[in-house]
C-alpha cells in the first residue's frame, strides 16, 4: 500500500512466495509503476532481476544492463524543423515515382576466375584514377615501373613524382609513421609517411584501407627504396548541391528488423503501425527504405537457433510481410537485402528470390547495394556490411558509424577491400564504387542511429527493430532500437521519430 501498489487475491501466492519481495517492490517503485500488481508484470519484473543477479554472478566485465524502458531516442532534427504545412498533398494522392539506377539481380556475370578478379580490380584502378586525374595534380603521374627505372633522377627533396596505384599492407609504425605498399598494372614500391608533428598528414591519422586507389606526390630520398610520400590525393569532394523533389513527400528509413528473432520489438512496431495511421507526418510518407536485414535468418552465426522466436527462414519473410501489411496502403517499401537474408553473402547482392517476394504487397525488390531516385531526388543505399572492415580505421567506431560512411564517400567506395570480413563478387565492373555523390545516403547493419549533413550529402543510419541481443550485450554495445527516421524530399528536413 506504501508503494501505492494493489494486490488482488490471483497474485497473493506468488508474492508471499517470492524470493525477492523488497526488491520487487522497489523496482516497481523505482520505474513509478503503480495500480493493480498483474501475474505478467510480477513475472516480467522478476526476469529482469534474475537476468541482472545472473549477469553480476557471471563476474565478467558487463555492457550496462539493459534498462526495462529504452530512454527515447535523442532528436538531432527535432519537429519543430518538420513543418507539415509544407506539404500541399497527402501521400496516397501521389504516384510512385522510383527509378533504380544500379542494382545487380540478373546481372552478376562474374564466374568468380582469376581473369575476373583482375579486371574487377583493373576496372576500380582505371576508374577511381580517373576521378582523382580530374582534379589536377601536382605533376602528370607517371606508372610506378617508369618511376623505379628513373629512380636516381627523381631522388633528393627537390624533385617530386605523382604516381597512382592501388593500397596493400597499410599500416603505422611504432615511431607514428605510416608505411604501405602502392602497386599499379605494372609494378609496386614501398611507400612511407613520415610523421611530421608540425604539419600533421591527415591520412597519417585516418590511414588507409587495403584495396584502397589513391595517388601520392614524392620522392625517393636517403638512398633508400622505399618512396616518400609527401602528399596523398583522392577523388575531390567537393560541396555537393542536392536535387529536390517538386512536391512535398517524404521517405522513411529503417533496416535490420530481425524478424524471427527472440529481440524482435514486435510490441514497439504496433505502436509505429499506430502512429502511421494517425500522424499527419505519417501521411506525408510515401517510402518506406528498408535497407537489409529484414529477417535474422537461420544459421548466421553459431548456435543462432537459440535466439530464434521463428525457426524457418520462409516463416520469418512471411511474418514481416504481415506486419508490412499493417502499415497504410499508400506506402511503398524498397527493400533490400543485409548478410542476414537469403541470398549470396558476396557484394553485389542480388534482390530476395521471387518466391519470397509473393508473400509481400507494395514492395519493389531490389539489391544491395542500390541507387534509385525517388521524385528525382538521387538515393544511394547499402546494408552497410563493409562498416565491419573500417571499424579498423582509428577515427571509426561502432558507436561511430557515420565516419565510416564518411570514408566511402572519400575514397568513392563502399568496401574496398578484399578478403576481410566483407565478402565480395568480382564482377568485370566494380560495381561497390561510388560513381556520383548521392543526395542522400543511407546504412543499416550496425544497429545505431545517424542522420546528419556531410558536405551537402544527407548521412542515415537507419535504426533497428530488435533489442540488445546477448552477444551485444556480451561486447558491451547499445543498439539504438526503434527509430524512424523521414526526409521531406522537397526541402531536405529530416526527423527522427522514437518508437522505443
Ligand atoms: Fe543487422
Ligand atoms: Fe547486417
Amino acid at each position: 500500500m506504501k508503494a501505492s501498489l494493489l494486490a488482488r487475491r490471483d497474485v497473493k501466492e506468488l508474492l508471499l512466495s517470492h524470493p525477492n519481495l523488497e526488491l520487487l517492490i522497489s523496482k516497481l517503485e523505482s520505474k513509478k509503476i503503480k495500480g493493480i500488481l498483474s501475474k505478467e508484470l510480477i513475472s516480467e519484473i522478476t526476469n529482469e532481476i534474475n537476468s541482472e543477479k545472473e549477469l553480476v554472478e557471471i563476474g565478467r566485465t558487463i555492457a550496462p544492463i539493459k534498462p526495462r524502458e529504452i530512454s527515447p531516442a535523442p532528436r538531432p532534427h527535432g519537429l519543430e524543423h518538420y513543418d507539415i504545412s509544407l506539404f500541399e498533398t497527402n501521400a496516397n494522392e501521389i504516384d510512385n515515382e522510383i527509378e533504380v539506377l544500379f542494382e545487380i539481380t540478373g546481372n552478376s556475370i562474374t564466374e568468380g576466375r582469376k581473369e575476373d578478379i583482375n579486371s574487377f580490380f583493373n576496372n576500380r584502378f582505371q576508374r577511381i584514377s580517373a576521378m582523382i586525374r580530374q582534379q589536377g595534380l601536382p605533376n602528370r603521374p607517371i606508372s610506378i615501373s617508369k618511376l623505379i627505372q628513373e629512380r636516381r633522377s627523381r631522388s633528393g627533396y627537390n624533385t617530386s613524382s605523382t604516381i597512382i596505384g592501388m593500397v596493400n599492407d597499410p599500416k603505422h609504425t611504432k615511431n607514428g609513421h605510416f608505411t604501405f605498399v602502392l602497386e599499379d598494372d605494372g609494378a609496386e614500391t614501398d611507400c612511407i609517411c613520415y610523421k611530421d608533428k608540425e604539419n600533421p598528414n591527415p591520412i597519417i591519422k585516418t590511414g588507409l584501407m587495403q584495396d584502397d586507389v589513391i595517388a601520392v606526390t614524392g620522392s625517393f630520398v636517403d638512398d633508400r627504396d622505399t618512396f616518400r610520400v609527401d602528399e596523398f590525393h583522392r577523388p575531390p569532394l567537393k560541396r555537393h548541391h542536392k536535387k529536390s523533389s517538386e512536391i512535398g513527400i517524404s521517405v522513411a528509413f529503417l533496416s535490420d528488423i530481425h524478424v524471427g528473432s527472440k529481440t524482435f520489438l514486435e510490441a514497439q512496431w504496433m505502436k509505429m503501425v499506430e502512429w502511421f495511421h494517425n500522424d499527419p507526418l505519417a501521411k506525408t510518407i510515401k517510402y518506406l527504405v528498408l535497407s537489409g536485414d529484414v529477417v535474422d535468418g537461420v544459421g548466421i552465426y553459431p548456435n543462432q537457433d537459440k535466439e530464434l522466436a521463428i525457426k524457418d527462414f520462409y516463416k520469418q519473410y512471411s511474418k514481416f510481410a504481415e506486419l508490412l501489411e499493417l502499415l497504410p496502403e499508400w506506402v511503398e517499401c524498397i527493400l533490400l537485402p543485409g548478410n542476414h537474408d537469403v541470398v549470396r553473402p558476396a557484394e553485389p547482392q542480388p534482390a530476395l528470390d521471387p518466391e519470397i517476394q509473393s508473400d509481400f504487397n507494395s514492395t519493389t525488390f531490389v539489391g544491395n547495394p542500390c541507387s534509385f531516385k525517388l521524385h528525382g531526388v538521387d538515393i544511394l543505399s547499402y546494408h552497410g556490411k563493409s562498416i565491419d572492415d573500417f571499424v579498423s580505421m582509428p577515427e571509426v567506431s561502432y558507436a561511430h558509424p557515420v565516419e565510416a560512411m564518411k570514408e566511402m564517400l572519400r575514397r568513392r567506395h563502399l568496401a574496398p577491400t578484399w578478403g576481410k570480413k566483407t565478402p565480395l563478387s568480382p564482377e568485370p565492373e566494380d560495381n561497390l564504387i561510388i560513381g556520383k555523390i548521392p543526395d542522400i545516403f543511407v546504412t543499416g547493419h550496425v544497429h545505431g542511429h545517424n542522420c546528419s549533413d556531410f558536405k551537402g550529402t544527407t548521412l542515415i543510419c537507419s535504426s533497428t527493430w530488435q533489442d540488445q541481443t546477448s552477444y551485444q550485450r556480451m561486447l558491451g554495445f547499445q543498439p539504438q532500437p526503434c527509430i524512424l527516421t523521414v526526409i521531406n524530399l522537397k526541402t531536405h528536413a529530416s526527423a527522427s521519430i522514437p518508437f522505443a
